[in-house]
């Protein structure tokens, strides 16, 4: 083939090259090992001497204008994929992120974390006690035998298993603490779930956390309990809260008392005398209900009996025992009027926490 004709029709032919497939298929027909460009450069040697200096400048020129093409297509197709890419890969880096969900504590473990952390100040450690328990340690050990009547006041789940129980308190939690602990002194906090067999209304679950507060020691009194609680309803609710005991009535407590806090919404201005910061008056408040109080827990001085039955000397030791609701807290608290809401896993409610 003439030289001339192999530079049109290669030229020719890549001008039509419209991606690398093609380019590399046109690569292999000229300048491949058996291209035609390669046959031509091999031609040389068979051609007369003289002839043979003027065709290889030739077949060279030729050799060197193919190369040339050849890169220059090959760029062109590049340039060609890169603006194709661009275009239908189009990536918009000003568009917002997908927002990732912060989870958080669970509002009956933010307000335990608080009630804890308060009585750590007051030097109480945190003893677990089981959440499955026999009649003896949730009744009889805690001064109620069979039959007596105040087990009425603990509507309770039994199981299938005879004498086997869900706690309705963590009261029996103090057997546990004591029997282990005797006859050394005591200061802890029992926290946990307790289960009663109650209608569910927005005051009551069948499920619900307690924290007991027990303290054995030589010298302890009522005085002691009543500073003790003080002191907490002032640190858990803020301001100047002041509290109030009432007579009460526990078997495993004497004297038992229950002990109320002044209404933090409209401060008991009525009840507990005048206040500069009450936002309305007491005989419209809601949350107290007009009564200026608000019920927090019950407690009393470690029973007797009970102190026995831990193998404590009611002669020489005494102690004081508490309990109380921390979603009944965080409901006063936060003003939460359904106490439903902490079990029942709904987001509206969880997320305001
Ligand atoms: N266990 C009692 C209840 O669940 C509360 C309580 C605890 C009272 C300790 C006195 C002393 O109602």
């Amino acid at each position: 083939m003439e030289l001339e004709q192999l530079r049109q029709q290669a030229l020719a032919q890549l001008e039509a090259v419209a991606d690398e497939t093609a380019l590399s298929s046109w690569n292999s027909q000229y300048l491949g090992k058996n291209g035609l460009l390669t046959q031509a450069l091999k031609r040389i040697a068979q051609l007369p001497p003289q002839e043979r200096p003027s065709y290889g400048q030739q077949v060279n020129a030729l050799k060197e204008a193919l190369l040339a093409a050849f890169e220059r297509k090959k760029s062109e197709l590049h340039q060609q994929e890169i603006a194709r890419s661009l275009a239908a890969e189009a990536l918009d880096v000003t568009l917002p992120g997908r927002p990732v969900l912060r989870g958080r504590l669970h509002p009956a473990t933010q307000v335990m974390r608080d009630i804890l952390a308060i009585f750590a100040e007051l030097g109480f450690q945190v003893y677990r006690s089981r959440e499955v328990e026999d009649d003896l340690t949730n009744f009889e050990l805690l001064n109620m035998p069979p039959h007596h009547p105040a087990r009425d006041l603990w509507d309770t789940f039994h199981t299938t298993v005879p004498g086997v129980l869900l706690r309705t308190h963590t009261s029996p939690g103090q057997i546990h603490v004591m029997r282990q602990y005797c006859p050394r002194p005591i200061r802890v906090v029992l926290p946990g779930m307790c289960y009663r067999y109650e209608q569910i209304t927005a005051r009551s679950e069948i499920q619900f956390q307690q924290v007991e507060g027990l303290a054995i020691g030589e010298s302890i009194s009522l005085a002691d309990l009543i500073g003790t609680l003080s002191t907490f309803a002032k640190r858990f609710f803020g301001g100047d809260r002041r509290i109030r005991i009432r007579n009460s009535y526990f078997p495993f407590t004497e004297p038992s008392i229950e002990v109320d806090v002044d209404c933090i919404l409209c401060q008991g201005e009525n009840a507990a005398g005048p206040s500069a910061t009450a936002t309305l008056p007491v005989s419209s408040c809601t949350l107290c209900k007009g009564t200026g109080w608000l019920e927090i827990l019950g407690a009393g001085m470690v029973h007797p009996v009970v102190l026995r039955h831990g193998g404590y000397d009611p002669e020489r030791f005494q102690g004081f025992a508490f309990g109380l609701g921390p979603q009944r807290m965080a409901m006063l608290k936060y003003g939460i009027h359904d106490i439903r809401l902490f079990w029942s896993n709904a987001r509206h409610f969880l997320e305001q926490f």
